[in-house]
């Protein structure tokens, strides 16, 4: 039998990094997802067909971390390949980039597709937990919440921890917002190696950074219940300061910040591992998404439109 699935993309709106230290984060689905088909081959072994578009570099520098991913997910949901082959291809509206969540959109996408494939029956726990074992192929320790994002969709609270707390916010109506691509793509457990690194080297500094973001996702989520747009914007722009603190900005990223916070967003900061990879901007209105959108395509970049806070469970929107 053959099988399909589907992971969504997404963007953490509040402190990526401190996640993986147990610190609250916040992270919605985006309106675009990764497909995966999965059948069953004659041979043994397993054959990719990845025809997602992408970054310039993407597929490539990410080519062995994928491989190992995928063999992480057959092993998590218990097929030998070496009994009986798999054919996977990758497809969908998600663009192969650094920050989105492609990932752990696709970790996602191939657990339900062999599930679908292999009569496995897995629950959407299961799913996410073989996603997150993927997950361990390109990120050695990953805090877990891509792979949730990509899994139950909609806006998430997730802590980190013993067991990890997924708790959906409900937003009273989706909130427009832009999303930048720097054209870069970054190895974010590089990125994550260095923040480990200097935590260690300076635990009174990186201490104070930390209580800051922790108080910043509570208020950031009473901010966006009570729809305090500007609130909600400010804090995005913390938020960010917090990330330069910690090292993991880039040129690129700081100057579509700036550019999107000049043309009227709300809020602007980094999402995902930084480095490279994405900045999402805070543009509630069609109006102000079209203007903060035009002026980064103006500057020569890649833009997605998307809104946050749209319940996506099992749809393709
Ligand atoms: C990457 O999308 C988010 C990080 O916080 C890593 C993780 O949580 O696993 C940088």
């Amino acid at each position: 039998m053959k099988g399909e699935g589907i992971g969504f993309g997404k963007a953490i709106l509040f402190n990526e990094h401190f996640v993986v230290y147990g610190v609250p984060a916040i992270v919605s689905a985006i309106g675009k997802y990764t497909v995966a088909k999965v059948e069953p081959l004659s041979t043994h072994g397993m054959k990719l067909d990845d025809k997602r578009g992408a970054t310039p570099r993407y597929k490539e520098d990410k080519l062995e971390q994928q491989k190992d991913s995928i063999n992480r997910i057959l092993k998590a949901v218990n097929i030998d390949t070496s009994k009986g082959g798999v054919k996977i291809l990758l497809e969908g509206n998600l663009y192969a980039a650094s920050g989105i969540g492609a990932s752990a959109a696709s970790c996602v996408a191939i657990a339900r597709a062999l599930s679908q494939c292999f009569s496995l029956n897995l629950s959407d726990d299961e799913v996410n937990n073989a996603a997150f074992e993927g997950e361990k192929g390109y990120h050695g320790t990953p805090s877990g919440i891509d792979n949730t994002a990509a899994t139950f969709g909609g806006l998430i609270w997730f802590k980190k921890g013993e067991p990890n707390v997924i708790d959906r916010i409900t937003l009273q109506s989706p909130i427009e917002v832009v999303i930048g691509n720097t054209g870069k793509v970054a190895d974010t457990s590089a990125v994550v190696a260095g923040v480990k690194e200097r935590r260690e080297k300076n635990p009174t500094k990186y201490k104070e950074i930390f209580e800051r973001a922790e108080n910043i996702a509570f208020l950031a989520k009473r901010a966006l219940q009570d729809e305090d747009y500007e609130g909600v914007g400010k804090l995005m722009n913390e938020n960010h300061k917090l990330l330069q603190q910690i090292e993991v900005s880039s040129n690129e990223l700081d100057f579509l910040v700036d550019a999107a916070r000049g043309n009227g967003a709300l809020g602007a900061k980094l999402t995902g591992g930084g480095k490279g990879g994405n900045m999402i901007a805070l543009t509630p209105g069609k109006n102000l998404q079209e203007q903060v959108a035009t002026a980064i395509e103006k500057e020569g970049f890649e833009v997605l439109k998307t809104a946050i806070g749209v319940s996506r469970r099992g749809s393709r929107e």
